[in-house]
């Protein structure tokens, strides 16, 4: 927090461009970092690049087994009106938790990492996950989302299961 770049509404990718080696390169070392700092996500401006581009646990079952996702250029959509709150935390923010509310099903629209199209429904910790990363590629932190800064905290043990993303 406090890097220009991640209050900055990032660039959308030409879609020649995301095959190009420098752009396969930056989503191999955005898992990495991700997997590295045991993160849910982590999108491109967390680590200084101005780009719309995020990667995110896959969110299923099999998480191990699974390909995290890679979404390009992505566009969301709240799906009904259902809104949960729950703990949030942000790599970009260390050891930080606040309560989010989040709509709890969204219908996601992106390009994956061979430039094709990819649409899909996710629900819960997943939407949650993927509403934050689409936030940081808008310039939002998960500060501007609180409803009160009350619930803000170092990690506690109310919030310790909370992971960051
Ligand atoms: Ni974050």
């Amino acid at each position: 927090m406090g890097h220009p770049v991640l209050r900055k509404k990032a660039r959308a990718l030409d879609r020649r461009e995301i095959r190009t080696l420098p752009i396969q390169q930056l989503i191999d070392d955005m898992i990495e970092t991700m997997t590295e700092y045991h993160g849910a996500g982590l999108a491109a401006p967390q680590v200084h690049v101005d780009l719309r581009v995020f990667v995110a646990l896959s969110g299923t079952d099999d998480e191990h087994a699974a390909e995290p996702l890679v979404l390009m250029n992505p566009e969301i959509t709240p799906l009904g009106s259902d809104i949960v709150e729950d703990w949030e935390g942000c790599l970009s923010i260390p050891d930080i938790r606040g309560i989010v509310p989040r709509a709890r099903e969204i219908a996601v629209r992106a390009l994956d990492r061979k430039g094709e199209r990819l649409e899909f429904r996710a629900q819960d910790f997943p939407a949650r996950v993927i509403q934050h990363e689409y936030d940081h590629i808008e310039g939002v932190l998960f500060l501007d989302r609180m409803r009160s800064l009350e619930s803000l905290a170092f990690l506690t043990a109310a919030s310790s299961g909370a992971p960051a993303f």
